[in-house]
């Protein structure tokens, strides 16, 4: 005989091979390479079960009966095997003429996209971008903006008050803050003039919602500082911006007013484009839109940061975004930016 003389140790390698492959079939085809493969004339196994007469008598017994055993039960798998495949759908064959899925492409809120075009207005004139928290405290909201305690200009920042512990009780409680302004105070603390910042984000006030009001809206705020910036500076910073924002024929006044926190103030309108100054309902029927608040940096402001209001003079405006976007595409509420209806938000 050329064969090797069989084992029962092959033959419980020989078992576990065919088991396996058996269950790894994956199709009808490859379970029947596998029959042939384990079972056929010339596997292994028909050779040693051919071989049983020639094999020792002390052997056969066992050999014999462990060969058997191999026989049966890979029989059983594999129509067990067969069965499964059988039964199983056809796999799904690939069309190629399917219209691949479409990928949705997102966009900016309009509210940020109204911000970026704002912040880029400004860059050019060496501005740079901050942030600062929305949780804030009363000191950096009021205080050190030249807002006192018991003062009633804090009535028109009607506030949020966040019902935590203050971190610092030096700085008072916790808010929503109502505008952007404190930002302005927490950037002079930390470094020295000159700077030039915006400040894009959400303030907030306990407002009735309609169509004009929100408790949560969008301001962005600037602040120029340095040896010698005067109000002239002011005028053509902002007249600069509001034309690159609006269209070159934009016309802006300044017209006088109070903020705590500079001196002097003025707000800012543009005069309105839907009707050119004649009055309509865009503008309620004064012809004039208001845009902005701003003026030259209150010397107490200065002295809360540490400055010397002597040596470093500065301006600071601030404006709302919401307002800005309305009037950009001729919104008339303020909540469709807040409703998230797709069928608004998909027009921007
Ligand atoms: N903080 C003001 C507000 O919320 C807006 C404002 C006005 C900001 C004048 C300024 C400023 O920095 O100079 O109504």
């Amino acid at each position: 005989m050329t064969e090797p003389a069989p084992s029962l140790q092959e033959l419980e390698q020989l078992t576990a091979q065919a088991l396996a492959a058996a269950r790894e079939a994956a199709t009808l085809s490859e379970l029947e390479q596998v029959r042939i493969r384990f079972l056929g004339r010339k596997s292994r196994l028909s050779e040693i079960l051919r071989s049983l007469p020639h094999l020792p008598p002390a052997q056969r017994a066992d050999i014999g009966k462990r060969a058997n055993e191999l026989k049966a039960s890979l029989d059983a798998s594999l129509a067990t095997r067969r069965q499964a495949l059988a039964a199983a759908p056809a796999p799904p064959s690939l069309d190629v003429t399917l219209p691949g899925s479409a990928v949705v492409q997102g966009r900016l809120h309009p509210i940020s996209q109204t911000i970026h075009a704002i912040l880029s207005c400004f860059l050019p004139l060496g501005f740079e971008v901050v942030e600062g928290p929305e949780a804030e405290f009363e000191y950096y909201n009021f205080d050190a903006l030249n807002i006192p305690r018991d003062h009633p200009s804090r009535e028109s920042f009607d506030t949020f008050f966040l019902e935590l512990p203050s971190s610092d009780p030096a700085k008072g409680r916790l808010l929503l803050r109502s505008h952007t302004s404190p930002v302005q105070i927490r950037v002079m603390e930390s470094l020295k003039p000159p700077l030039r910042i915006l400040v894009p984000g959400k303030v907030f006030r306990p407002d009735p919602l309609d169509a004009s009001h929100s408790f949560m809206f969008h301001q962005v705020e600037g602040l120029m500082v340095d040896e010698r910036t005067s109000f002239a500076d002011l005028k053509g910073v902002l007249e600069r911006f509001l034309k690159t924002l609006f269209g070159e024929a934009t016309r802006a006044r300044f017209r006088p007013h109070f903020f705590p926190f500079t001196e002097p103030s003025a707000e800012v309108d543009i005069a309105c484009a839907s009707c050119v100054g004649r009055g309509c309902s865009t503008c309620a029927q004064k012809g004039w839109l208001e845009i902005m608040g701003c003026g030259m940096v209150h010397p107490n402001v200065f002295k809360a940061v540490g400055y010397d209001p002597r040596r470093v003079q500065g301006f600071a405006f601030g404006m709302g975004v919401e307002r800005i976007a309305m009037l950009q595409h001729g919104i008339t509420d303020i909540r469709l930016f807040f409703e998230n209806d797709l069928r608004f938000l998909e027009q921007f």
